[in-house]
């Protein structure tokens, strides 16, 4: 039997999808950037059909890239050339609600916006948010150990993460999904797979821990002459508000970009060169405690020249647009080179200074918008081709901004991931023998190459790229 006939006899005909225009949309991600040839989509209802689907392709030797909402940025989940996509959107379940210990049981193919429609009723609320929140997955979030937007109050997603159910490529199934808070039996397998990128398990369902809801919020933004004014600002804010859960940066070009493509109005008169977004979350209504230190914040830093505050639903979300809408305005005006990296606040002056230049160096005439999350010293560094000039060298850039960065003992990935964008500079960021560690770990956990060839390391060869800074 072909490959699909022993497909169709584990999933179904109609989960079996062949007919290219079918296909296409799960073989190129949502910037256009990376795109491939898959065999086949094949969608899985359960664990039982993600271990009938994996033991099938490695009987027939053809990997699988798995794919939850498409909403990667590194390439990790669309195929390249004959790979069978596993797409895990009919792993939709969402398990009861435990409010005594503040847990969920989410199948893989639940995205952001659905964990949060079911526990918020319950007065919980899940910890991970960001802008592509209506088509990520809790199974793609915690391969890339997303971050997002309030990492400075829960962490990111490896802190959110219980236990988790996932396949082998043999097919074996292990399942940590107890509800237990603590466990130290052995090896934590959770948090390996956790920012695997698919490269050693397919996950099938996630338990994750809850937060208290809080009902009342406000959000401010800060207009500023320099980002130094904003990490002054941040630190300010930091030691007197119990209560921040995001400090989201971005600059004026990206905010002129964004209010040409959306149509939004300045948030704030004049000229800045940056903005600090700030949300503060509680119980109670923030505003008020927010209003007074921002006052107290104002008059302690230069160059905070200005506030606007958003206390109901609609002003606070159309503040909110400003930072989120970068991502959309981005991908409107060409397919951007985009790298995400962490730089130590202390040269987060001098990298937002100095990476333009050096981009435009390998790439004349390109536009270099960055924004991100200063918190964590996470730039989103977004490299797009000047009106009418060819599409930039995307090995150069890459090249020059994650050299740049690990000069910088910064992080060549700070929240997307390696993916396939990332591979030959893996070597910045981690040593040798971390590299040779983690080969290890693949080796063992899929012998066969199986799963996402091709993401994290290269492929081809056994071998340590020699990239190092
Ligand atoms: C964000 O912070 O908005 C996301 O990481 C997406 C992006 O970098 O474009
Ligand atoms: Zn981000």
């Amino acid at each position: 039997m072909t490959l699909e006939a022993d497909l169709r006899e584990a999933v179904g005909d109609r989960q079996v999808l062949v007919d290219p225009s079918v296909t296409a949309s799960y073989e190129t991600d949502w910037t256009r950037r990376f795109t491939g040839r898959a065999r086949c989509v094949v969608r899985p209802a359960d664990t039982r059909e993600v271990t009938a689907v994996l033991q099938i392709c490695a009987r027939h030797g053809v990997a699988v890239v798995t794919q939850g909402g498409n909403t990667g940025l590194v390439g990790g989940g669309v195929p390249t050339d004959g790979e069978v996509v596993l797409s895990t959107s009919r792993l939709s379940q969402v398990g009861p609600v435990d409010t005594v210990s503040g847990q969920v049981t989410l199948g893989a193919g639940v995205t952001v916006t659905a964990i949060q429609q079911a526990v918020r009723p319950l007065g919980l609320d899940f910890g991970v948010d960001f802008a592509a929140r209506d088509s990520a997955t809790i199974g793609g979030l915690v391969s890339t150990n997303a971050g997002g937007e309030r990492v400075l109050r829960y962490g990111g997603t490896r802190q959110q993460v219980v236990g988790l159910e996932a396949v082998l490529a043999d097919g074996s199934v292990l399942s940590r999904l107890h509800a237990l808070p603590k466990d130290n039996t052995g090896y934590d397998l959770a948090g390996l797979l956790t920012g695997s990128e698919g490269t050693l398990a397919v996950i099938t369902a996630v338990r994750v821990r809850l937060w208290p809801l809080l009902t009342h919020r406000t959000v401010a933004l800060l207009a500023l002459d320099s980002t130094t004014a904003a990490l002054a600002a941040l630190a300010a804010l930091k030691a007197r508000l119990g209560s921040l859960e995001a400090a989201e940066l971005f600059l004026a070009d990206g905010l002129a970009l964004v209010m040409r493509q959306t149509g939004l109005p300045a948030p704030v008169p004049g000229h800045h060169a940056a903005y600090l977004l700030v949300e503060c979350a509680d119980r109670v209504d923030p505003g008020d405690a927010m209003l007074d230190v921002l006052e107290e914040v104002g008059a302690l830093v230069p160059g905070l020249d200005d506030i606007v505050m958003g206390e109901d639903a609609r002003s606070r979300e159309s503040l909110w647009r400003y930072r989120e809408a970068h991502t959309e305005s981005i991908n409107a005006v060409g397919v951007p080179v985009k790298l995400d990296v962490a730089v130590p606040h202390a040269h987060l002056e001098r990298a937002l200074r100095e990476l333009p230049a050096l981009v435009a160096e390998v790439a004349p005439g390109a536009r270099t918008i960055i924004f991100g999350h200063l918190h964590e010293g996470n730039l989103h560094v977004n490299v797009l081709p000047g009106e009418g000039l060819p599409a930039s060298d995307d090995h150069a850039v890459t090249d020059v901004v994650l050299r740049y960065v690990a000069s910088l003992d910064g992080s060549i990935s700070a929240e997307h991931g390696v993916g396939r964008a990332k591979t030959a500079w893996l070597g910045l960021s981690r040593s040798p023998a971390e590299i040779a560690a983690m080969r290890s770990v693949k080796a063992a956990l899929d012998p066969g190459q199986l799963l996402n060839p091709g993401v994290i390391f290269r492929a081809d060869t056994g071998t340590t790229p020699a990239v190092h800074a």
